[in-house]
Order: structure tokens, then sequence, then C-alpha cells
């Protein structure tokens, strides 16, 4: 069976095991260290197993630049968003380049090390304007931005150990490539979330079920803004839908670590190629993916992906619609396969359902599964 290429053409591993481990975590106790938040933390993990291939660490400034400026690496491969490590400015004066540090994480535990190669400052504003197009602080990523230190580091990184959130429900990109060829799924669609699934999700993964051999659900849990819902919530919401509702030997659920960008178009291309990374072929990009608030036009997220060639993004993109339940025609819909007009759409915005649910009101089948409210009403009883 043949695989889908990794991006850059080689599926990088720097996860150390055996003696190399030992011998490194001995090491790594004496050198100096640098200390990860929980977004470090995952940059950490997912380079290290490569699911940001063709990266192998933190980038250097003419990478930088050139993701700001062109959206690809240096070397002309796609890539859309920074991978970054900021340091304290005094801190970052102790460290010389070749110099190896340990990274720890807040718990004091050391996870990984790091081959210093550079070290460099650089723009906030610029950042800000050139990944959000915006430099508007109510913007989470934007505040995000602007709450970082003020110097880069970058350099190769060594995984010696796996953080708490990539042990639960957390597949490589090697294991989910081995698992797919196991099932035989010579394609297979992702789906990114960062939300609970309701029916227009749902109806935008069975469409591309119809096309493919398998389905990888693959929501996103690492750092989300406060108003999301946490994944440990959304993860009970999913295991009861796919009971319910979806074919077992043709789904897989296992999670994405990472922190949420919010960066819209230029955060979808990012998902897709790393999803690539993981072995899927295709991928879902429907209405304002990975979008807040009114910073991006509706379809954005899929139009990024005409300054690209097909070769360099290497997954296929599935584009949707928004989608809606039509009370006329008795089904789920998009603007492509309905006629009426929208008094008779049902669709609730995340907000709206937050609220409803914060009432105590239901909100319509036609939107959620019953289920899944159920699972998010629990919570938030619980929660209050
Ligand atoms: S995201 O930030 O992870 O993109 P979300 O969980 O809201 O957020 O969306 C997951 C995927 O479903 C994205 O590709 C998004 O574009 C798509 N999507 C969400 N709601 C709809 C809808 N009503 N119609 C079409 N696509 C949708």
């Amino acid at each position: 069976m043949i695989m889908i290429s990794p991006h850059g053409g080689m599926l990088v591993d720097q996860v150390v095991i055996g003696n190399e481990r030992d011998e490194l975590l001995k090491k790594s106790s004496t050198l100096p260290s640098i200390t990860l938040d929980s977004w470090g933390l995952s940059d950490l993990v997912l380079l290290s197993t490569g699911a940001f291939s063709p990266l192998t660490g933190f980038m250097n400034q003419k990478d930088y630049l050139h993701v700001l400026k062109d959206m690809r690496l240096s070397n002309g491969v796609a890539w859309s968003l920074p991978i970054t490590l900021p340091v304290p400015k005094r801190l970052s004066k102790t460290f010389s380049s070749g110099e190896t540090v340990s990274l720890k994480g807040e718990d004091g535990v050391i996870y990984g090390t790091l081959e210093i190669e550079e070290i460099y400052e650089y723009s906030k504003e610029a950042e800000a304007l050139f990944v959000f197009k915006t430099l508007d602080n109510l913007h989470p990523g934007v505040q995000k931005t602007y709450q970082k230190d003020d110097v880069y580091v970058s350099g190769p990184v060594k995984l010696l150990r796996f953080p708490a959130i990539f042990k639960k429900d957390f597949k490589t990109p090697k294991q989910l490539r081995e698992l797919f060829s196991e099932l035989g799924w010579n394609t297979v669609v992702a789906f990114q979330t960062r939300n609970p699934i309701h029916r227009a999700h749902e109806y935008l993964q069975k469409i591309a079920l119809e096309l493919v051999d398998g389905l990888l659900i693959h929501p996103l849990v690492g750092d989300t803004k406060q108003d999301d819902i946490p994944a440990e919530v959304r993860m009970k919401s999913y295991r009861v839908l796919l009971d319910e509702y979806y074919p077992k030997e043709r789904v897989f659920l296992s999670t994405f670590p990472a922190a949420m960008r919010y960066a819209g178009p230029r955060e979808a291309l990012f998902h897709s190629i790393v999803r690539k990374n993981f072995g899927c072929t295709h991928f879902i990009v429907g209405r304002d993916h990975a979008g807040v608030g009114d910073y991006y036009g509706t379809y954005d997220a899929q139009e990024i992906f005409n300054q690209f060639s097909r070769e360099e993004i290497g997954i296929e993109i599935l584009k949707f619609e928004h989608a809606f339940h039509c009370i006329k025609c008795g089904a789920m819909a998009t603007s492509k396969t309905c006629p009426h007009d929208e008094t008779f759409h049902i669709h609730l915005s995340g907000t709206k359902v937050r609220k409803m649910l914060k009432d105590g009101i239901i909100p319509p089948k036609e939107f959620s599964r019953p289920e899944v409210i159920e699972v998010l009403l629990n919570e938030m009883r619980e929660g209050s």
C-alpha cells in the first residue's frame, strides 16, 4: 500500500528512545534550561513526532521571515504559520549558538532538548499583521502574540518524554499511518474541529465519507480561548455521537494536541499540511475555518489554497459551502443544493448555542443530535 508522502518528502522522527534517551536524560539535568508553556510543549511534541514535517525544530530567522512574507520556508516548501520559541531577552543573553539546552514544562519536568542554532529579535506587530491580518488586540491570536517574550530561539529539538496531554487518545503520525495501512484505508479524510460536532459538521463528514475509505476525526485539544468548550467535554460528546450515528469500521477518533491560533486562512493551510503528515489524503475546509469574530471572510480559508499548486499542498482539499438544515427540503443542505430562502433554514452560531445551553434551552435536533446536547448540558450542570 502506498502512503501519502509527508510534507517535504520525509517524516521527521526526533523522539529519542532506549539507551540514547537514558544518556540524554542524565545529561539534560545538568544543562541550562528553557521553560515551555503548554503551547511550546505542544509544538515540541508535534515537531518531534513529525506532525510538522519537514520542520525539525523551532524556526530560524530566515525561515520565519519567508513564512511571514511568502507562506513558504526558505527552501520554497509551503508553510503558513511561524513555529517559534519565544524566550525572555535577559535569558536569551545567557545562551549562545551551538549550545544544547533542556526544555522543561511548567511542572519542572524535562521533556526534551534544543540545540540552539540562532537567537533573534522579531516584530510582534509585523507578525500579527502577516499571520492574523489585524493588529486588533481583541483578536485572541493577536493578544497572544503581544503577550509573548521578545526574543526567538531556533534550532532542532529532541523529545525525551510525552506530556500528559499527548498520552490520552493521541496517535503520532507514524502510528496513524500504520493504522490506516492495517485498516486498508487508501484514502482518509481528516476533520479538524474545536467544537462539539453538530449536524452541519456531520453532513460534511458523511459526504466526504461517501467518497473515501475512512474518516479521521481529529479534534484540536491544545490551548483554545476561554469560551471554547473544554476538550474533555468535547471528547465525551464525540464518543456518544460516534457510538450512535457513525459506522465504527470507517471512522477513527484521535486527538490533535496543537494550540489553536485563530489565524483563519493561514491556519487552514497549516491544518491541512499537518494532517497530510498524519497520513490523510483529504481535508475538509468549510465556512470560516479556524476563524474568530468577523476578521476573515466566510470562504477566505478556502481561497488561500488558490495561491498554491496542488503538488505544493499534496493533500486534497474538500471545500464546503455553509451548511444548514432546511425545513422545506427536510434535510441538511447548502446553497448549492437548496432553492429555499433563509426563513426555512436552521442554523445557530456557536455563541447562540452556548447562550441557549446556559439558559437550559435545548437546541433543535435539526441543529444537534440530542445525545451531544445531553453531554454538554450535563457538564454545564456539574460545572455550575
Ligand atoms: S475550527 O476553528 O476548528 O475550524 P469548527 O469546529 O467550527 O472550527 O469547524 C470545523 C470545520 O467545519 C471547519 O472546516 C469549518 O469550516 C467547518 N464548518 C463549521 N460549521 C460549518 C457550517 N455550518 N457549514 C459548513 N462548514 C462548517
